[in-house]
Parts: C-alpha cells; sequence; structure tokens
C-alpha cells in the first residue's frame, strides 16, 4: 500500500506475525528502472517472505524489473491491476490493464520465463460496465494460460473515471461470492480475496471458500490484528507475542535508523495504531505523533509512549 508498506512498516508487521506475505508498496517500471532503483529494492532479510509489487504494462520493462526483484531477494513480484487512480491510468497500468489481457499475461508470461520466484497478479472483479462474470473470467483464463502463480482479487469492481482512488476502496459494493465461484471455477490456480477484512475470524470462514485472504487497511490501522495469524493459520509453534514484545522487537530497528541519519517519525508512525482500542491506546498514538516528530526524537519517546499503555513493572 502506498506509502503504508514501506520497509520500516515491514519490518515492524514481522515482529507480529513471522509467516504472512507481506507485500511492498506499488513501485512502477519507470521509477525502478530509472529512480533510485536500489532504494526501491531495499529491505531488511528479516522482511521475509516478502513480495514486491510492480505498476507496468510493457512486457520488456517488467521482465527487466522482475529480474531485479528476483536478484534483490524478493520471494514474489506481483503485477498491479487493481489500483485506479489517474496516474496510473495515464502511464497505462493498474486496474485498466483489466481490458487488456492479452498484455497482461504476455508480461506473466515473459516474467515467468525470466525468473524463478512467483510471478502473482492483484486484480479487481471488474471495472466501469465491464463487470460481468465472464469478463473476470476472460481476465483469470488469460492469466492461468500465461502461467501466473496466484491471483489475488480484490473483491469489488473500480470505477476508472468519476471516483477518486479512496472512494473506490470503498463505494463499489464487495461482492465475496463472485470471488468465490471464480475459485471454484479456477480450482488449480491458487486464488486469495482481498476487501473488506476486520478480524481474524471472518478470514478464517474465507478459507473455507478460497485459499488465501488479503488484509489491507485493517492490518494498518490495527496492527495487532494480525497476532494470532501465525498460530491460528500456519501452525506455528510459537507464542503469541505481546504488544510489549512488538516495541521491545523495535527498539535495535530504531536505534539503526536513527544512528543512519533517519528520523524517529518515519517508524513511529507506522506503529500508531499497535494499542488500537486498548486502555491508553490514545495516549500512546498522542506522544508518538506529537513528540515523535520533533527534530531530536528518540527512543525516549518510545518509552514515553509505553508508560501510557504498558504497567511499569512489565518494562522494568
Ligand atoms: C493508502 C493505501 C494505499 C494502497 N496502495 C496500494 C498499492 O500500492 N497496490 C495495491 O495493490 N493496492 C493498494 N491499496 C489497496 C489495498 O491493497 C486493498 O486492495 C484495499 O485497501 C482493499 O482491501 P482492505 O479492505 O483489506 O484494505 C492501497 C490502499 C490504501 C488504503
Amino acid at each position: 500500500m502506498m506509502a503504508w508498506t514501506t520497509p520500516a512498516q515491514r519490518y515492524f508487521m514481522r515482529r507480529i506475525t513471522r509467516h504472512a506475505l507481506l507485500y511492498t508498496e506499488m513501485v512502477t517500471t519507470g521509477a525502478l528502472i530509472h529512480g533510485d532503483t536500489a532504494r526501491f529494492l531495499a529491505f531488511d532479510t528479516d522482511e521475509h517472505p516478502v513480495a514486491l509489487q510492480l505498476g507496468g504494462s510493457e512486457p520488456d520493462a517488467m521482465t527487466q524489473c522482475a529480474r531485479l526483484a528476483a536478484d534483490a531477494g524478493f520471494d514474489e513480484v506481483n503485477i498491479n491491476v487493481g489500483c485506479p487512480s489517474d496516474r496510473v491510468q495515464n502511464g497505462a497500468f493498474g486496474a485498466c490493464l483489466m481490458a487488456e489481457p492479452a498484455r497482461v499475461a504476455q508480461c506473466v508470461a515473459d516474467m515467468r520465463a525470466a525468473v524463478s520466484i512467483p510471478v502473482t497478479v492483484k486484480t479487481r472483479i471488474g471495472i466501469d460496465h465491464q463487470d460481468s462474470y465472464e469478463f473476470l473470467v476472460a481476465f483469470a483464463q488469460a492469466m492461468q494460460a500465461a502461467g501466473a502463480d496466484r491471483l489475488i482479487v480484490h473483491a469489488r469492481k473500480a470505477w476508472l473515471t468519476g471516483l477518486s482512488p479512496k472512494e473506490n476502496r470503498d463505494v463499489p459494493p464487495l461482492d465475496y461470492p463472485r470471488v468465490h465461484q471464480l475459485a471454484r471455477d479456477f480450482s488449480d490456480l491458487p486464488m486469495s480475496i482481498n476487501g473488506g477484512f476486520v478480524d481474524l475470524d471472518s478470514a478464517a470462514h474465507q478459507l473455507t471458500h478460497i485459499e488465501g485472504v488479503m488484509i489491507g487497511r485493517e492490518a494498518y490501522r490495527n496492527p495487532y490484528v494480525m497476532a494470532e495469524v501465525d498460530t491460528r493459520f500456519f501452525g506455528a509453534g510459537v507464542s503469541v507475542p505481546t504488544r510489549a514484545d512488538v516495541v521491545a522487537g523495535m527498539r535495535d530497528y530504531i536505534g539503526r535508523h536513527l544512528a543512519n541519519g533517519g528520523a524517529f517519525k518515519d517508524i513511529a508512525r507506522h506503529m500508531l495504531g499497535l494499542y488500537h482500542g486498548q486502555p491508553g491506546g490514545r495516549n500512546w498514538r498522542r506522544v508518538l505523533s506529537e513528540r515523535g516528530h520533533r527534530q531530536d526524537a528518540g527512543l525516549d519517546v518510545l518509552d514515553a509512549a509505553l508508560a501510557c499503555v504498558e504497567p511499569q513493572e512489565a518494562l522494568a
């Protein structure tokens, strides 16, 4: 998610779940090839498994970027066919590509031939008035024939004109049954569903219909919602981390970031929701955001925020 799933945010999520697959922000092929390539490819080895999401539609550029992703050590490369923003439409990528399945299929096939990591596609259930089930099936067929390793389907269509990107995440109605039907009709194409999930019970229910679930906004707004992912879905023999464990796991990372000249707020802004709904949670958020913005903010601000939410003996 743009501006949200930065390396720091992903490192933070890894303190909460070791196994959920994390995604980068979308990076366009132009930015990756001609921009600050090293920055876009940078991640901490602790972030694994992590997928790089690409925005683009030129098979050669997409293939070059897939190679960069694989060489950098990403575990998956994903094509964005879901983002409806104007900027993205002008660049001929994102959700408008649902109308060009042959082009996306060419990208998938070329990328698959070039790298050994999975090549996956994130899409919508339709765009504008092209929202029939047959339209979605034709798109999925093209992806499967090209060798896509997984389809992640945001269970609402996108309006390419008339709605802002934000409205396009809320206004078109969710249609889970349509995605479940697609998963049934493509039983040998791994599929994940996305859109509107705010707890692990609803994710667990989805897993009776489909192989995977992607959680976006709630994992950011209320990250601790992911705390039982490993024990519930990956059978991992580890205990569920407490929120205090999560904070403790961030200290060295923040310290390194500060030592390298980075700002405390770059990391703290992603941690604001950790105590969402908990006693003192508002104060945690307030201390981190108000004091965390200061130039000289450091781990002392983290300690002050922690004192609002954790009993002092737990911090000793
Ligand atoms: C701030 C923000 C940025 C997003 N950026 C991306 C993106 O870069 N790529 C993408 O595929 N989806 C992006 N999305 C959409 C989410 O991945 C997801 O599909 C959508 O929010 C619906 O799922 P949710 O209800 O679980 O949030 C973004 C969403 C938000 C709120």
